[in-house]
């Protein structure tokens, strides 16, 4: 197998640590030569024994073992990513405060490539401000700190705290790397980044409703880039059948109503608002309260419909942040350029996305191509690839129109 890059995974004293024996096995099953530094409160959870044998190098937590190699420099300098998973209240604590007393915050000290935090912890530890501000400060610095899920905690206590799935971590761990000597420059750090993503479904009564083809992974794609590159993602998420995103804030909605309320909330402190979802222009005028019957006989009534908000609209002309940027998409299944131009005045966003859709393009593919087009003029052409290769090219974009 090829060589790939040295990974450091860093493993501080939280009850997740088990979790990082399996990060550690896909790290090292993807051919990374992997040395695991955890702190002496990590060896509490799960011993050096299982760290050496699962990595196939030595274990140590202080920098006084094997002086001669001068492990408190070499580690950190020889480290192409260093991952602490699960990153406690004290790590991130030590981390921000400059640190360095055990290994693994010398190692910090001196690595000089990308560092991901994840940190996993009881919502009690997580929500006070000393936290938040050392999370603030390592995303400041450029480290891309995941943010934690929600689901059940070490007892049987359940909130915001838990560490994201080994899988999941593997996959930030994995575009953090792909993206090379770029990934030192997580431009999306300090940012925070709104998407919307699915498609929304307006009832017709309790079991039908107009709903439309969008499988949300194009805006899941764009939530997935966001945390490698750094941002803190908050991703409104419509009647989507996908696995949540590892260190996205997720909020699920159902109606173009609820998607609207849910964006604008999260919108007021954006940097950035991409609006990937298929939003309902229309919605049935009346909602029945009971299931529709069929008479016998009878034609059925027809549906009048009236008009959604425009949330893109709304969005462009609110502008709560200054210099906060707003993208929208645009599907279209003809004269794609031209009415996406059309779109992009009409709304008065920064940028919009346009693909053309139907045949099998776009909705619910992994790949897509698109014309990025701005409101100053330019237009980028994404040509035919990955869902995740034209979020890449979304978010450089939204990046060369934040005012610097
Ligand atoms: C059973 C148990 C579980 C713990 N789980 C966590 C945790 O999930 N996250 C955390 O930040 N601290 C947790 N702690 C507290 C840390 O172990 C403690 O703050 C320790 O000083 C962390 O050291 P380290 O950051 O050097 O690893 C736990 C402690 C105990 C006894």
């Amino acid at each position: 197998m090829e060589q790939q890059p040295r990974v450091v995974l860093g493993v501080g004293g939280g009850i997740a640590a088990y979790k990082a024996c399996e990060l550690l096995r896909r790290l090292t099953e993807s051919g990374h030569e992997v040395r695991v530094v955890p702190t002496a409160s990590a060896l509490h959870f799960v011993g050096a024994a299982t760290w050496s044998a699962l990595s196939g190098a030595p274990v140590a937590t202080e920098v006084w073992d094997d002086v001669h190699e001068v492990p408190h420099v070499r580690i950190g300098q020889r480290a192409a990513l260093v991952v602490i998973a699960p990153a406690t209240a004290d790590v991130l604590a030590r981390a921000a405060g400059g640190r360095a007393d055990d290994l693994l915050t010398n190692v910090l000290l001196t690595a000089r490539c990308p560092v991901v935090f994840a940190p996993a912890m009881h919502t009690e530890m997580w929500e006070p401000p000393a936290p938040q501000e050392n999370v603030a400060t390592l995303r400041r610095r450029g480290c891309v700190v995941v943010e934690p899920a929600v689901g059940r905690l070490t007892g049987v206590d359940t909130g915001k705290g838990r560490l994201p799935d080994p899988e999941a971590l593997f996959e930030i761990c994995r575009r953090v790397l792909d993206r090379g000597p770029r990934a030192l420059d997580t431009d999306l750090a300090g940012r925070h980044v709104v998407i919307s993503a699915g498609g929304t479904r307006e009832p017709l009564d309790p079991v039908r409703y107009l709903g439309n083809r969008s499988s949300g992974k194009q805006g899941y794609a764009l939530a997935r880039t966001a945390v490698a590159r750094g941002a803190r993602v908050t991703l409104v998420a419509a009647n989507t059948a996908l696995p949540d995103p590892a260190g996205a804030d997720v909020v699920r909605v159902g109606t173009a109503e609820e998607l609207r309320g849910a964006v604008l909330k999260a919108a007021a402190d954006a940097d950035a608002v991409v609006m990937a979802a298929a939003v309902a222009d229309f919605r049935p005028a009346a909602r029945a309260g009971q299931k529709i019957k069929k008479r016998d006989g009878q034609d059925p009534e027809p549906v009048a419909l009236v008009r959604n908000p425009d949330v893109l609209a709304e969005l462009s002309a609110a502008r709560p942040v200054p210099g906060q940027i707003v993208v929208g998409f645009a599907a279209e299944t003809e004269n794609v350029l031209a009415n996406g131009r059309a779109k992009l005045a009409r709304k008065g966003c920064d940028l919009l996305v346009v693909n053309q859709v139907g045949d099998g393009l776009a909705f619910g593919t992994e790949e897509n191509e698109a014309v990025i087009i701005e409101a100053a003029g330019g237009e980028t052409a994404v040509p035919h690839g990955p869902k995740e290769a034209l979020a890449d090219r979304v978010w450089d974009a939204v990046v060369r129109h934040w005012p610097v």
